[in-house]
């Protein structure tokens, strides 16, 4: 989904330190009601940073290459390509940029700097990601957003990579995460400092307060992208969300974000989870199945 990009507000958005134990105090509450994000500075210790950039430098080690060769020439070929994102609700698997083949479907740089993400059940999968995730911090900031029965859906750690990493356009997570009611929040995890030079985090400060305007469906091995509401994106200009290394950047479901491509030498290194409200209904025709790995929370 894109949309006319006007001028980024010159005036950053509110930030705070974040609480050890997760709870918000009532100008952070006000904050993320008003805006529809939160920036919580030095949640993450730059130890718990390290160890997850580490592990995922471990499991490139072990990941087998020549599938990037595969996931190339299967990238026309549909069905290959749909299985391989779509049952990776309970697995761990490789992403690559576009930019990172060439016309003969050859990686122009190493595996480290081809890829796109890694996702969707590191958090559940990989004991370093699962111990980071699940910090009391993150169960008292899940608590203390009223979600009643937390549920780590996904995980994702994004790479976006220097010169190649490509844009994410404008969407809501809820279009991905569906409930019924809504009820996805996403923690977002900057691992290197993020600016808009290399490709930070943008959203519509208070665009949350509107609906949800599409919903990506699964039907078998096929996606399909509803439209549910035609209201326009607000005209207010985006906010540049920029982090440092450790910030933790709250997203509620509906709101509207994205970030641009990074065109800059530096890399912009994220993890980032979303939880559910095991309350809430989760419809079987949402895109990410976990057939064989029931949902776990914080315990
Ligand atoms: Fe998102």
């Amino acid at each position: 989904m894109t949309r006319p990009a006007p001028a980024i507000r010159k005036t950053a958005p509110p930030r705070f330190a974040a609480p050890t134990d997760g709870r918000l105090d009532g100008a952070m509450r006000a904050a993320y009601v008003r805006d529809g994000f939160l920036i919580l500075e030095d949640m993450v210790s730059p130890a718990d940073c390290d160890a997850l950039q580490g592990r995922i430098a471990h499991l490139i080690d072990g990941f087998d290459p020549t599938i990037a060769r595969t996931v190339f020439e299967t990238r026309t070929q549909s069905h290959a390509n749909d299985a391989y994102f779509l049952e990776s609700g309970e697995a761990i698997r490789f992403f690559f940029e576009e930019g990172a083949f060439d016309a003969k479907g050859r990686l122009t740089v190493p595996t480290a700097l081809a890829l796109n993400k890694i996702g969707h059940a590191l958090h559940d999968l990989d004991p370093v990601f699962s111990r980071v995730s699940r910090n009391p911090y993150f169960a008292g900031l899940a608590a203390a957003l009223g979600i009643a029965q937390p549920l780590l859906l996904q995980s994702m750690y994004v790479f976006k990579q220097p010169q190649i990493g490509g844009e994410v356009g404008w969407h809501q997570d809820s279009t991905f995460l569906y409930t019924r009611p809504l009820s996805a929040v996403g923690f977002w995890l900057a691992l290197d400092d993020a600016a808009l030079a290399n490709g930070c985090l943008t959203a519509i400060p208070g665009g949350h307060r509107g609906p949800l305007r599409h919903r990506f469906r699964r039907e078998g091995y096929r996606t399909r992208m509803d439209d549910l509401d035609s209201t326009s994106w607000s005209a207010i200009p985006p906010a540049a969300l920029g982090a440092a290394r450790g910030t933790v950047i709250v997203l509620h479901g509906l709101l509207p974000h994205a970030s641009a491509a990074n065109r800059s030498a530096r890399p912009r290194h994220a993890y980032t989870f979303h939880l559910i409200d095991g309350a809430a209904e989760y419809p079987d025709d949402n895109w990410l199945r976990r057939p064989t790995l029931p949902l776990r929370g914080f315990a």
